[in-house]
C-alpha cells in the first residue's frame, strides 16, 4: 500500500491516539521500557513532558539487595555502516531499592495523573515478591511488571538462569505475585530463550496474572577483538555474555509475540527491537496491546516520541482506523504453519546484465 507523502522533516499533526488496555487509559501506545532511561526521576519527568504515555521504572528490589554493577556495561553491534544495529548490555537491576521507587511513584502520579506509571520488580523469596507488590500498590502504581528474564540471572535463585526458563518456577512465582495484588494488573516479563514459549505463556495464564511482557533482550556474545582475543565489552581483558537489544532483535520479538497471541488468550506488552512507529504497528498487528521502547531512546533521546506519534497518526488516518486498538492482532490470521502455505511454483527470471554470476 502506498501512503500519501508528507514533506520530509514535516511533522504530521498528532491526533487522538488514546485507548484503554488492561483497564488502564493510555494516551498513546508508546511506553518507556524498564531501563537506564527510567532509573532517574528527572528523566522520567522529561519523557512524560515530551509525550510518552507511560513508563516502567527500572527493576527494583527489596532494601539490602546487593546490585554489583560492572563497567563498561554496553557495546554495539554495527552492520554495514549502520551505527546501532544492536546493543549489548551487562547491566543488572536498579541500584535504587523499593523505598526510593515508592517515593518516585508517588511523585510521578501526583504530577502526571494521566500517565501510566509502572514499576518493575525482582526478588528471590516469596515474602519479598509479595512485599514489593503490596508496597507498590500502596504507593499508587498503575501496573507491576515482574522481571522473570534478566539475562544476568535471578536474585537468590539459580544464578545465571532466568526464572522464565522454568515453566514450574514461572507458574509458582507468578502465583505468589498475583496473590499479593489487590488492585493493579500484573505483567510477567518473559524470555524468548525457551524451547516452547507457549508453555511459559500458559503457565502465566494459569497463575492468574493479567498480562505478559514479551519479551526481553537476546543473550549474545557481542564480538571478539581479533588482535587481543578479548570479547566485548572489554572489562580489563575479560567479558561475559550480553543481553542484545535494538533493531537486530525485532524479528525474534515479532515471532515471540505472534506465537503467544496465536495460542494463549492473554494481553501482551511488546518489547524488544521496536524503534519506529511502523515497528510498533507490526508489534501490535501480531498481538501487542502497547509497545515498550528502550534502545532507540538511549540512542536518539526521548524526542523520538514526536516521530512515533506523528507517524502513527498519519498511518491511522491513511488506514481509516479510528484507534490504535484496531491494529491489535490484525496480522495474526495471515500467520500459518508451513503445511498451510499456498503451494505455487515460482519461475525465476535472470537479468543477464545484473547477474553477478
Ligand atoms: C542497559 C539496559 C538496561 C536494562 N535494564 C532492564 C531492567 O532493569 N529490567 C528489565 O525488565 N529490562 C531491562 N532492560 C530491557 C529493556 O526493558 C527492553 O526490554 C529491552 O531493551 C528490549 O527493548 P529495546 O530493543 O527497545 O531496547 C534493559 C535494557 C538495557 C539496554
Amino acid at each position: 500500500m502506498e501512503f500519501k507523502k508528507f514533506k520530509e522533516m514535516e511533522i504530521y499533526p498528532s491526533r487522538d491516539l488514546s485507548y484503554d488496555f488492561l483497564g488502564i487509559h493510555f494516551e498513546n501506545p508508546f511506553i518507556l521500557a524498564a531501563a537506564p532511561s527510567t532509573d532517574d526521576l528527572e528523566m522520567v519527568r522529561r519523557g512524560f513532558q515530551m509525550g510518552w504515555a507511560g513508563a516502567i521504572l527500572k527493576t527494583t528490589s527489596i532494601e539490602g539487595t546487593t546490585v554489583d554493577l560492572c563497567y563498561p556495561m554496553m557495546s554495539t553491534f554495527e552492520h554495514e555502516g549502520q551505527r546501532l544495529f544492536g546493543m549489548g548490555n551487562i547491566d543488572l537491576i536498579s541500584e535504587h531499592h523499593i523505598d526510593n521507587v515508592e517515593t518516585r511513584v508517588k511523585l510521578l502520579k501526583k504530577e502526571f495523573p494521566e500517565k501510566m506509571v509502572a514499576a518493575s520488580i525482582m526478588a528471590g523469596r516469596k515474602e519479598d515478591w509479595q512485599r514489593l507488590v503490596e508496597r507498590l500498590e500502596k504507593a499508587g502504581v498503575d501496573l507491576i511488571e515482574c522481571s522473570f528474564s534478566c539475562p544476568q540471572g535471578n536474585i537468590g535463585e539459580d544464578p545465571g538462569k532466568m526464572l522464565a526458563q522454568s515453566v514450574s518456577a514461572t507458574e509458582l512465582t507468578a502465583r505468589w505475585v498475583k496473590e499479593a495484588s489487590t488492585r493493579v494488573p500484573i505483567s510477567i516479563k518473559i524470555t524468548p530463550h525457551v524451547t516452547d514459549i507457549v508453555e511459559v505463556a500458559n503457565a502465566v495464564k494459569r497463575s492468574g496474572c493479567d498480562a505478559l511482557t514479551a519479551s526481553n533482550s537476546i543473550q549474545a556474545l557481542m564480538g571478539i577483538n581479533v588482535k587481543t582475543f578479548t570479547p566485548y565489552p572489554d572489562l580489563g581483558g575479560r567479558s561475559t555474555y550480553s543481553g542484545m537489544t535494538g533493531p537486530a532483535i525485532k524479528p525474534i520479538t515479532l515471532r515471540t509475540i505472534a506465537e503467544i497471541a496465536r495460542h494463549v488468550d492473554i494481553p501482551i506488552l511488546g518489547t524488544g527491537g521496536a524503534g519506529t512507529w511502523s515497528d510498533a504497528v507490526e508489534f501490535m498487528a501480531v498481538g501487542a496491546g502497547v509497545v515498550e521502547f528502550c534502545t532507540v531512546v538511549m540512542h536518539y533521546g526521548f524526542r523520538v516520541i514526536d516521530d512515533l506519534r506523528s507517524g502513527m497518526s498519519h498511518y491511522l488516518d491513511e488506514m481509516k482506523f479510528s484507534s490504535p486498538e484496531e491494529i491489535i492482532g490484525k496480522a495474526l490470521p495471515n500467520i500459518v504453519s508451513h503445511d498451510e502455505l499456498p503451494r505455487k511454483r515460482i519461475r525465476n527470471h535472470i537479468h543477464e546484465d545484473l547477474c553477478i554470476g
